[in-house]
């Protein structure tokens, strides 16, 4: 193909992070890429911050979409992005993760007969109330190239009858991301920020809604925070979502837990890898701790990223305060779980992609 264009789509914070290692590799290649931005997230510290910290190039279009029900941003986004690929007449789109963002633009381009390309494909938590896991698996069946993180992805896309030749397993470029900032992250030493000395302290992320939209188990979390507080310093950068629900909740966070608003790329690395252990229901957490060696308690019933348990850091706690807090404790009194670093974990991954959507091309 002469000249082929391309059109990247970013919309919520994992994505930027996700992107950015795909972006650079473009550029390399000189390929035509324009990068567009749903707007999904939009606040500073959700969007803008890591724009300048990863030095993102600014979006071709921003679409400004915002908050909204499930329906209003996949049904926006959709519209919007139809407009684009108009414009445009990419040859091909390439999405990430599992966001509304993701699935949005993907089904627009599967209509158009615009071959789409889905980084992070495959995971699966098998639970279809997550809102992700339904973007997942309509995402992967509408996709052309299908590149996967670790090798339980090949497995689910191959018994959902994806074709072999489709799946490209490469690696993570969220943990490309990390492998070229983690240095510049660890050297802003952001716990002296607050106070914390490394290995001393907690580190929590709580955004999920089946933990943070029923008040019942939002404040069996609070409780449980509070309760671990007693025994470790927490800090606690507060996602918008939970900070709302948290507003309305009849019990409140312990004076002695940190809460921040959401943080950037940079410091919120440097924590994490100088923390003691993470406490999260977050996905990505998950497998930037398993890389960093750091202690992962995640606060769920499944994960999407087996390989964490199977092979890195990650404890699957479930939410029950009763045997978290006993994982916790093992954990503080030295009995961690030795990981090791998943195949293809590299900081290779985005120069992978662009080199198979190059042939592809
Ligand atoms: C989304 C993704 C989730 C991902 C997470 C990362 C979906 C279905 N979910 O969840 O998979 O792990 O992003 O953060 O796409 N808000 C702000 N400012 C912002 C963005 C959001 O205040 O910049 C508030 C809004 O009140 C909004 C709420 O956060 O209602 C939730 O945002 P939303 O985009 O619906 O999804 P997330 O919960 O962030």
């Amino acid at each position: 193909m002469n000249n082929p264009k391309i059109i990247s789509v970013v919309g919520a914070r994992p994505n930027f992070i996700k992107m950015k290692p795909i972006i650079n590799s473009i550029k390399k290649n000189k390929i035509n890429n324009i990068l567009v931005h749903t707007g999904q997230h939009y606040d500073q510290n959700m969007s803008e911050i890591f724009f300048k910290e990863l030095m993102l190039p600014k979006p071709d279009y921003f679409m400004g979409i915002g908050s909204g029900t499930h329906t209003y941003q996949t049904a926006e986004i959709m519209i919007n992005f139809e407009n684009i690929c108009d414009n445009y007449s990419p040859d091909l789109v390439i999405v990430a993760g599992d966001v509304n963002s993701t699935l949005a633009c993907a089904l627009v381009s599967a209509k158009k007969n615009i071959p789409v390309a889905h980084i992070e494909s495959g995971l699966r938590s098998f639970d279809r109330t997550m809102p992700e896991e339904i973007n997942r698996i309509i995402t992967d069946s509408i996709s052309e190239i299908l590149f996967v993180t670790e090798k339980s992805g090949v497995q689910n896309l191959i018994k959902e009858g994806i074709d072999r030749s489709k799946i490209h397993f490469v690696g993570n470029t969220m943990i490309d991301s990390l492998i070229n900032y983690i240095d510049q992250a660890k050297k802003r030493k952001p716990w002296l920020n607050y106070g914390l000395t490394p290995k001393n302290y907690c580190l929590v992320t709580m955004h999920r809604p089946s933990n943070v939209d029923d008040e019942i188990k939002m404040i069996s979390i609070i409780r449980l925070i509070n309760q671990l507080s007693d025994k470790i310093k927490i800090i606690f950068p507060i996602h918008p979502r939970t900070a709302k629900l948290m507003k309305q909740c009849s019990e409140c966070l312990s004076e002695n837990v940190i809460s921040t608003s959401p943080l950037s790329y940079l410091d919120f690395l440097g924590l994490m890898s100088s923390s003691r252990f993470v406490l999260t229901d977050s996905g990505g957490i998950q497998e930037e701790s398993t890389y960093l060696e750091v202690q992962c308690v995640t606060l769920r019933e499944n994960t999407e990223r087996p390989i964490t348990i199977t092979e890195g850091t990650n404890h699957l706690a479930g939410t029950n305060t009763k045997n978290v807090l006993k994982i916790i404790d093992n954990i503080l009194t030295g009995k961690n779980k030795k990981g090791s670093i998943p195949e293809k974990w590299d900081g290779k991954a985005g120069d992978r992609i662009v080199k198979i959507i190059s042939e592809f091309l």
